[in-house]
């Protein structure tokens, strides 16, 4: 929620899974964003008192039964719209235009030339033809009574429009993402040009307005779920801010760690910070429950249906908290799909939730990405070594084996993995790489260990570089690392004879294996 003095850009979703990509684009303009489902009231929208609304893209087609639609009187409140892509052609639909099927879907890179240059497009008041990122295929064929071209391409006639009078704005490309040259300063047209919004959004009233909602919604104690990663860790630092001496924190141990991970938060924690942890070996009844399961989804559920059990008999301890701070980030809340965005996997502090569970989340990063949160932690006075922490699943080392995990297969990854770690550190790319880890594949395959055959495990070896986690790349690692990877691995791990290395980018794989 934006401190009552900020000004508030709504980004209405449509199902796209980058829209929260535009609530960041508007945020990193310095003013606040949140995105609201399309069905959101007209009553719901205006008591958030929008300076401008944002429709986002998506992917269906306007015309079609059933497809997501909004409140027509949306368009009368008096507020701004820019409607982009999916939301352009809502607008025109809704207003009496005509959008039809494209003669071939327009993917990719085009060249955008603007007609009128304000409010939109003041940058480009010189020079000719920019690049700008095209994802659809419908298009806008009538503009509704009151809009008028304001640029075009060679393949599409209406790539942005507009109704001056009435504040009613829309882009068929996307000004979000990075493909479009200049795309900040369209959105930022919209935003100081059309709403008229003040750029006054810091992460220290980001900060500001967090510990005020906080201060809000809990009351009593609460408890906090402390993985030592960046994200849990900025979460319970906020809300200690909020509620002080009400929070504990607990740090469970399920026995899915790295190697030295347990000790080294205990020491961070308890005392760096000076908080107070309470630490929970529960390793064996992870690994119970865990026994002989294979299927990815049934392995998360099982993970984070036993963290709330243990988080719930902690509660019962702790003096009847009913409140549990987890550090989910928005990544995490669209991948494990939401009222509008498809499921890609149940990251265990969203969709591998019970339903029965009896603590309420407070979820204070939901709406941030990665960046944003170590931008938040930094300004919180969190150490250098916490805030750059690579990212770590909540379900850790059981879904780095494939298969089942057993304490012979955790044993084996995590001793590969430590070698991973020390080797991309040793070599100074541990900065510039987003995440690299080692994974047990499950596979068997036949070499030559001195004069005998050999059968046994393939480790992967997976680096990436990324900027949100949405997409990745596969990491350039130098090949002379890689080897050096590899012939440790071989030489100090035992059980293992094979090492590979996973050139996949995401999409169209995930950055972990399940
Ligand atoms: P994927 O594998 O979906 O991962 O490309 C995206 C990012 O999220 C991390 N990840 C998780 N984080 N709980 C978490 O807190 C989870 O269940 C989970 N699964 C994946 C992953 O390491 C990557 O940074």
């Amino acid at each position: 929620m934006a401190a009552l003095h900020e000004d508030n850009v709504i980004v209405m979703d449509f199902g796209a899974q980058y829209s929260q990509l535009i609530a960041r684009r508007v945020r990193e303009s310095g003013v606040h964003s949140e995105i609201v489902p399309h069905w959101a009231s007209l009553r719901d929208i205006m008591a958030r008192r929008p300076r401008g609304i944002i429709l986002s893209g998506g992917p269906s087609s306007v015309y079609q039964e059933g497809a997501p639609t909004c409140n027509p009187g949306l368009f009368e409140l008096g507020v701004p719209v820019l409607g982009i892509c999916y939301g352009l052609q809502l607008m025109c639909h809704i207003l009496g235009g005509r959008v039809v099927r494209g003669d071939h879907r327009e993917y990719g890179r085009a060249l955008l030339h603007v007609d009128e240059t304000e409010p939109l497009f003041t940058s480009w008041a010189s020079g000719g033809p920019r690049q700008v990122w095209m994802s659809h295929g419908d298009l806008v064929l009538d503009l509704p009574p009151g809009f008028r071209v304001m640029a075009h391409t060679g393949e599409c006639a209406i790539a942005a429009a507009g109704d001056p009078s009435r504040g009613l704005y829309g882009l068929q490309f996307h000004p979000e993402v990075s493909h479009t040259d200049q795309g900040r300063s369209i959105l930022e047209g919209f935003l100081f040009g059309v709403c008229q919004a003040s750029p006054t959004w810091t992460m220290s009233s980001f900060i500001e307005s967090s510990v005020e909602e906080i201060r809000r919604k809990v009351q009593g104690p609460v408890i906090s779920a402390l993985s030592g990663g960046v994200d849990s860790s900025v979460s319970t630092v906020l809300v200690h801010r909020a509620v002080g001496e009400n929070l504990t924190s607990i740090f469970v141990d399920h026995g899915l760690l790295r190697k030295g991970e347990s000790s080294q938060v205990i020491q961070t924690f308890r005392e760096r910070l000076g908080m107070r942890l309470v630490h929970v070996d529960a390793r064996e009844r992870f690994l119970r429950r865990l026994e002989g399961v294979t299927d990815p989804e049934a392995k998360r559920k099982i993970i984070g249906e036993q963290f709330i059990r243990v988080f719930e008999e902690e509660a019962r301890k702790t003096g009847g908290a009913r409140y549990l701070v987890q550090g989910t980030l928005y990544p995490d809340v669209i991948e494990s799909g939401t009222a509008t965005a498809a499921l890609i996997k149940s990251h265990h502090n969203v969709g591998g939730l019970p339903e029965d569970m009896e603590l309420e989340l407070v979820e204070p990063l939901r709406d941030l990405f990665k960046d944003e949160v170590r931008a938040l932690g930094t300004e919180l006075g969190l150490p250098a070594e916490i805030v750059w922490r690579q990212p770590f699943p909540g379900p850790g080392l059981a879904v780095r084996i494939i298969g089942s995990v057993t304490p012979e297969s955790l044993e084996l990854v995590r001793a590969a993995d430590a070698i991973v770690q020390e080797e991309i550190t040793g070599a100074g790319l541990g900065k510039t790489t987003w995440q690299f880890f080692a994974v047990l594949t499950g596979l068997k395959s036949v070499g030559v260990m001195g004069d005998d055959r050999t059968y046994a495990n393939t480790v992967a070896v997976r680096a990436v570089t990324s900027e949100d986690a949405m997409t990745a790349d596969w990491a350039r690692l130098p090949l002379d690392l890689l080897g050096r990877i590899s012939s440790r691995i071989v030489g100090e791990v035992p059980g293992v004879n094979r090492v590979v290395y996973d050139i996949t980018s995401k999409p169209p794989a995930t950055i972990e294996w399940e």
